[in-house]
């Protein structure tokens, strides 16, 4: 069974490992901000606890809930859910992102994450949820399309083609 949770301070060696493993994949895992070993996990910890209520952000940044996902123990993902729409996020990032360690892909967890932060989502106000992936991101298109993803349209972002996604959470 798959739980999302908050990160705590024991989750650091895992989380910095994870975050590692998806700069390795040309990803990112851990978010507002964090730049490898120069950010101090605590502090980090800080800034996803503000972000939850909107409390000192990073500019350009909206209220978010981070999430890891757990699953028998060891963290497999992560979510983040934004609360609300800026510029940027409406054209490119989307309400939702999430991730997957890549040892543990192809098992139905990204499916499983973005089913249960649709949840969260609703609990947030949020009853239109935008999706947003690369064109040529098989895996998470499936994912979103397996959710009811409707295609808004394609969006150059900086060279690459982006998909604009719309899940309807009324
Ligand atoms: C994209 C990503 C989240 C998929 O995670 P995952 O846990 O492997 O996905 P799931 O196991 O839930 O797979 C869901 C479906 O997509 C398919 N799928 C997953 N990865 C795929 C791939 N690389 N190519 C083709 N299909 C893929 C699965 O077969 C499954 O299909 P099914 O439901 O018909 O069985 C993961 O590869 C990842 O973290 N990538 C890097 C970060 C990223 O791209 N995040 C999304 C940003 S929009």
């Amino acid at each position: 069974m798959m739980i999302l949770r908050l990160p705590t301070i024991r989750d650091e060696a895992d989380l910095r490992q994870a975050h590692r493993e998806l700069e390795l994949d040309g990803s990112n895992f851990l978010l507002d901000g964090f730049q490898g070993d120069e950010t101090p996990f605590d502090e980090y910890l800080i800034r996803v606890t503000d972000s939850l209520q909107g409390a000192n952000l990073l500019p350009d940044r909206v209220a978010s809930t981070f999430l890891v996902a757990e699953v028998d123990g060891e963290i497999v993902g992560r979510s983040s859910i934004r609360h609300e729409l800026n510029d940027w996020l409406n054209q490119f990032g989307g309400h939702i992102g999430y991730a997957v360690r890549p040892d543990h892909r192809m098992r139905g967890y990204a499916s499983e994450i973005l089913r249960q932060s649709i949840v969260l989502a609703k609990e947030l106000g949020l009853h239109r949820i935008l999706l947003t992936c690369n064109d040529d991101n098989l895996g998470s298109i499936r994912v979103i399309e397996k959710h009811g993803g409707e295609l808004e349209d394609k969006v150059d972002d900086n060279g690459r083609l982006l998909r604009r996604y719309w899940i309807n959470n009324s």
